[in-house]
């Protein structure tokens, strides 16, 4: 961390990777924690103190009282979700008013884009995206059409804006025949939602981070999805509709490419994905199932089942590149600790060519595997390095030097205190 810097923390595979508590681990270090894309698509879980806590459009810093959050201008945000979230920590005690800021020039998701979203994947048959139904890509799609309502909206006329373009949207689903939908409560609550973000600092928050960068201030970004989600150097079409890499960054949050300082990227001991779309390394078998169930990867916000696979080199070595990651951070190491011998993904392979670089289109490769020896030993009580077991040592070295990249911070267990840091 160094004053005057934003230090980005990204997923750099399909999600889902853990940030929620690396952030929180993080947080202490830093002045202020914003979100710099993404919606409620994503689901951040903490754990701490026996209680867990799932983050969907708040900044993981929330928990830490004296750091400002900020929901950056590159974020959409769905104001009934929003204010069933904060509601929720306000419940649990923690006091959000003067702590978390919203860029006035965040899009909001109306009721009418989740609908959209259902009926835009209802009318892709079998090549559905599976998406998360939350209206993040119409709301992306409508910000890149110019025609989407921003958060500072709602600071005038904003009923006469919201009429307009939801009277739009109703045309657009008669004409894709999607009628038989009904958003009357939905609608009830988003409209509360939006009163209720009216009580929350609405700001030009790219001002306020730059601002507080020149005074020698440090900001963490946090990352939402990963890089094999990001709309351009995912795995196209099936991907999120916003920038999760490092560029997002700077566009999400109103920064300049010269402010990144370190860029962590978290990816898990084994691989998940959740919707469709290509994923090489996939297990089909009792292994994925066991990866699952010891793993508990099952969505956070659609509790779907995330379909698991091992270790994926080339997608690393890929988000290393497109984000230059300067450290790794592995999580759920734990999960591995009964295998007795662990595959590690080192290329693709389809029709008699292989590659170790991330194809175009990633549809139809294979994986071609190395395999290490597991390290069959319980890592969650561990508390430091030097009581790594041989096995679990090798294997970290063995990833830092096929990925040329330290791997910094390993996570043996869910809570906040299993994390040791190199
Ligand atoms: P959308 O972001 O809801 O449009 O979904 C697009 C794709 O990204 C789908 O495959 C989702 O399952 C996936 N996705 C979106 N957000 C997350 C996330 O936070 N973690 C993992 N996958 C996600």
């Amino acid at each position: 961390m160094a004053k005057g810097k934003v230090d980005a923390l990204l997923g750099i595979v399909f999600g889902d990777e853990g940030k929620g508590k690396v952030v929180d681990v993080f947080t202490p270090k830093y002045d202020i924690v914003a979100r710099f894309a993404g919606g409620p698509n994503a689901g951040h879980t903490i754990i701490f103190d026996g209680k867990k806590f799932v983050l969907r459009s708040i900044p993981s810093g929330i928990f830490s009282e004296d750091k400002i959050n900020i929901i950056g201008n590159g974020c959409v945000i769905a104001p009934d979700l929003f204010m069933a979230e904060a509601k929720e920590l306000e419940a649990a005690g923690y006091e959000l008013r003067n702590r978390l800021h919203i860029s006035k020039r965040a899009h909001l998701i109306l009721p009418t884009h989740r609908v959209l979203d259902r009926a835009y994947e209802a009318a892709k048959g079998k090549n559905k995206v599976g998406t998360t139904g939350k209206g993040i890509g119409p709301t992306y799609s409508e910000k890149a059409a110019r025609t989407g309502l921003r958060v500072g909206d709602i600071l005038e006329n904003f009923e006469e804006k919201y009429l307009a373009l939801k009277a739009r949207h109703e045309e657009t689903l008669r004409q894709l025949h999607y009628t038989d939908y009904d958003i009357s409560e939905e609608e009830r609550l988003w409209l509360q939602g939006i009163e209720y973000m009216r009580t929350f600092p609405l700001t030009d928050t790219e001002v306020e981070i730059n601002r507080a960068l020149q005074e020698g201030k440090s900001v963490l970004a946090e990352g939402a999805q990963g890089t094999m989600l990001d709309i351009d150097h995912g795995t196209y079409p099936y991907v999120s509709s916003s920038n999760t890499t490092c560029g997002g960054v700077c566009t999400g949050l109103g920064v300049a490419p010269g402010r990144i300082g370190e860029v962590f990227g978290i990816f898990k001991a084994y691989s998940t994905r959740v919707g469709s779309g290509p994923f090489p390394v996939e297990l089909f078998d009792e292994t994925g199932d066991r990866i699952r169930e010891i793993g508990h990867e099952y969505g956070a916000v659609t509790g779907r089942n995330r379909r698991c696979g091992w270790v994926d080199l080339v997608a690393l070595r890929y988000a290393i590149m497109v984000n230059g990651v300067t450290q790794l951070v592995m999580m759920k190491s734990d999960v591995l600790d009964t295998f007795p011998t662990i595959k590690v993904c080192v290329a693709y392979e389809k029709d008699g060519v292989r590659t170790t670089d991330m194809p175009f289109d990633t549809e139809g490769w294979k994986a071609v595997y190395e395999e290490v020896p597991g390290w069959q030993t319980d890592l969650t009580t561990l508390t430091s390095e030097s009581q790594f077991p041989k096995a679990f040592k090798d294997y970290v070295a063995y990833l830092e030097h096929q990925l040329q990249t330290p791997i910094t911070i390993l996570s043996v267990g869910p809570d906040r205190a299993q994390t040791i840091i190199r």
